[in-house]
C-alpha cells in the first residue's frame, strides 16, 4: 500500500488513496482529532521516545511547574594546561538539571534551515537533528503499518516549496530531510511539493478549466503554487513560491509585541538606573530558548536584577517563567488567543501560574499590527509567484486556502482584496496536503 504523508512543522497526516476512495490514518490516538498528530518528540534520560500529543503531556507533568535543581555532574578528566606549571590532570565538572525527566521538541522541520542546528545533547547522549526527525519519521511509520495492517510499499512526502529564504539554506534543509527518511529506513520515498499535493486533492473533484492558486500557510512555512487544472486529471504547473513565514512566527509576535512588560522589560536597576539587559528578554522569542535561559550565569543575571530592580512583581515572574519551565504553557496560551482572535474582536491572555499572574487584553486589530511586516512578506510572495506565471490577479479562477494559519482574517481580507472574494475556497486545512501526497502516491504507483 503506497501513503502520503505531510509532515509538518507543528502537525502531521497521513492518507491512502485507492482510485475513489480517500482515508486519513489515525496517527494519534490520544489527540482530539485523531487524524492529526503534533509534530512533537519527548525524549526520556532513558532513550524512550513519545510523538504526538503524548509527548507533550509528559513533558507537561514532569517539567512544567517543577523548580530545576542543579547538581555538579563529573564529566570526566581532561588534560589541562596551567602557564608556568606544565600540564596537569584535572576533573571536569558541569551544572546540570539533576530531576529533568525528559527533553521535548517542537518545530523540528524548521532546524533543518538551520546550519547551527547540528546536534543536540538528550542527557549526554547526542542526536543529530536528522536522527531526532528519522525517530518521529519511524513512530509515525510504524502508527501508519499498525492502522493499514498492511506493509507500506512507497510514501509520497510533502515538502514546503521553500523550507529557507536562501538556494543553499534550501538545498541543505532539503538534504537533511532525506537522510531523516534513509535513518527512518522508510520504504521508498518520494517528495511533492504541499501546495501541489493540495491542488491535486482538489482536483480529484473538479470537472472543469480552471487556473488554481493554493495558498498553504502553515506552522513553519507559506507555500504559493499556480496550477492550471483541466477538470479531466491533468495539471500543469504555472509558478511556485514560498517564504519561511509560519503561525509560529506569529505566535512569536505576541510575545515581542504584548508580553515583555510583564516579565520584566522597563525595568532600571540600582541607585544609577542601568538597564536591564535587553537580550536576556530576547530569549522569550521562543520558548525553547526560555529553556536555555535556565542556565546559572542568566539565572544569576535575574536574580541579581530582583534583589535590585523596581519592577520587582515581573522579574520574579521572569525568574518564575525560567525556572519552572513556563515557557511551554506560554506558548500555548499565545497559540489558543491566536485562534481565538480568527473568530472574536478581543481575547484574553492570562497566565496563572507560579508567580506569573496577569491578564492581558488582545484587540484583533493589535494583533494585525504586529503581524504588519508578515503580511506585506506574504502579499508579496504571492505577487511573486503570479508574475513568475505571467498572470494576473484576474486571471485566477479560485484560490485555495489550506493550513491553520489560512483562517487569520487578516489573510483572509488581503486575499480577498486581490482576487475578489468570491474566489476564496477554504479546503480541510489540517488534512488538505495530506489527502493530495495520497493521491499522488496512488498515481505514482
Ligand atoms: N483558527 C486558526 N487561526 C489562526 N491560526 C491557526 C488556526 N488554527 C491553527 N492555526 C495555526 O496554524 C499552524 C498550524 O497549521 P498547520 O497544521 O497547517 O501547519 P503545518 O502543516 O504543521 O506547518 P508547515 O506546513 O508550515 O510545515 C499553527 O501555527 C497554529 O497556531
Ligand atoms: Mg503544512
Amino acid at each position: 500500500m503506497r501513503v502520503g504523508l505531510d509532515f509538518g512543522t507543528t502537525n502531521s497526516s497521513a492518507a491512502v488513496y485507492d482510485g475513489e476512495r480517500l482515508t486519513l490514518l489515525p496517527l494519534d490516538p490520544v489527540n482530539s482529532s485523531a487524524s492529526v498528530l503534533r509534530s512533537t518528540l519527548f525524549m526520556t534520560r532513558e532513550g524512550a521516545a513519545y510523538i504526538g500529543r503524548e509527548a507533550i503531556n509528559r513533558f507537561t507533568e514532569g517539567n512544567v511547574g517543577r523548580e530545576i535543581e542543579y547538581e555538579w555532574k563529573y564529566l570526566g578528566d581532561a588534560e589541562v594546561t596551567f602557564a608556568g606549571l606544565g600540564t596537569q590532570q584535572q576533573a571536569l565538572y558541569a551544572k546540570v538539571d539533576a530531576n529533568a525527566p525528559g527533553r521535548l521538541f517542537q518545530s523540528l522541520k524548521t532546524g533543518l534551515r538551520d546550519r547551527s542546528f547540528r546536534q543536540t545533547s538528550v542527557f549526554g547522549t547526542y542526536y543529530t537533528l536528522e536522527s531526532l526527525i528519522a525517530i518521529v519519521l519511524r513512530l509515525i511509520y510504524e502508527r501508519i503499518e499498525a492502522s493499514l495492517g498492511q506493509p507500506v510499499t512507497g510514501m509520497v512526502i510533502g515538502r514546503p516549496v521553500h523550507y529557507a529564504a536562501t538556494p543553499e539554506a534550501d538545498a541543505l534543509a532539503f538534504e537533511r530531510m532525506q537522510a531523516a527518511c534513509m535513518l527512518a529506513e522508510l520504504p521508498e520515498v518520494t517528495f511533492l511539493e504541499e501546495p501541489t499535493g493540495a491542488a491535486l486533492s482538489y482536483a480529484r473533484e473538479l470537472r472543469s478549466e480552471q487556473h488554481v492558486l493554493v495558498f498553504d500557510f502553515g506552522g513553519g512555512t507559506l507555500d504559493v503554487t499556480i496550477m492550471r487544472l483541466d477538470g479531466r486529471g491533468g495539471r500543469q504547473f504555472i509558478a511556485t513560491d514560498g517564504v519561511p513565514v509560519g503561525g509560529d512566527l506569529l505566535d512569536q509576535r505576541l510575545v515581542m509585541g504584548r508580553l515583555l512588560p510583564h516579565f520584566g522589560e522597563g525595568t532600571t536597576l540600582g541607585a544609577r538606573r542601568l538597564p536591564f539587559p535587553t537580550h536576556i528578554l530576547e530569549h522569550l522569542s521562543e520558548w525553547q530558548s526560555i529553556s536555555d535561559m535556565t542556565q546559572p550565569k542568566y539565572l544569576e543575571i535575574i536574580d541579581e536584577a530582583i534583589a535590585i530592580g523596581d519592577r520587582k512583581p515581573e522579574l520574579k515572574a521572569l525568574r518564575s517563567l525560567v525556572r519552572q519551565n513556563y515557557g511551554l504553557p506560554m506558548y500555548e496560551e499565545v497559540e489558543r488567543v491566536k485562534v481565538l482572535l480568527s473568530d472574536a474582536d478581543t481575547a484574553v491572555l492570562g497566565m496563572h501560574m507560579g508567580e506569573i499572574d496577569f491578564d492581558e487584553t488582545v484587540p484583533r486589530w493589535d494583533f494585525e499590527r504586529l503581524i504588519g511586516p508578515d503580511v506585506r512578506a506574504v502579499e508579496a510572495c504571492i505577487d511573486r509567484a503570479l508574475a513568475a506565471g505571467g498572470l494576473k490577479a484576474a486571471d485566477i479562477d479560485v484560490v485555495l486556502r489550506t493550513g491553520g494559519s489560512s483562517r487569520i482574517p487578516r489573510f483572509v481580507r488581503m486575499l480577498a482584496e486581490k482576487f475578489g472574494p468570491d474566489k476564496l475556497q477554504e479546503m480541510d486545512v489540517f488534512t488538505g496536503v495530506a489527502s493530495g501526497m495520497a493521491v499522488a502516491a496512488f498515481e505514482r504507483g
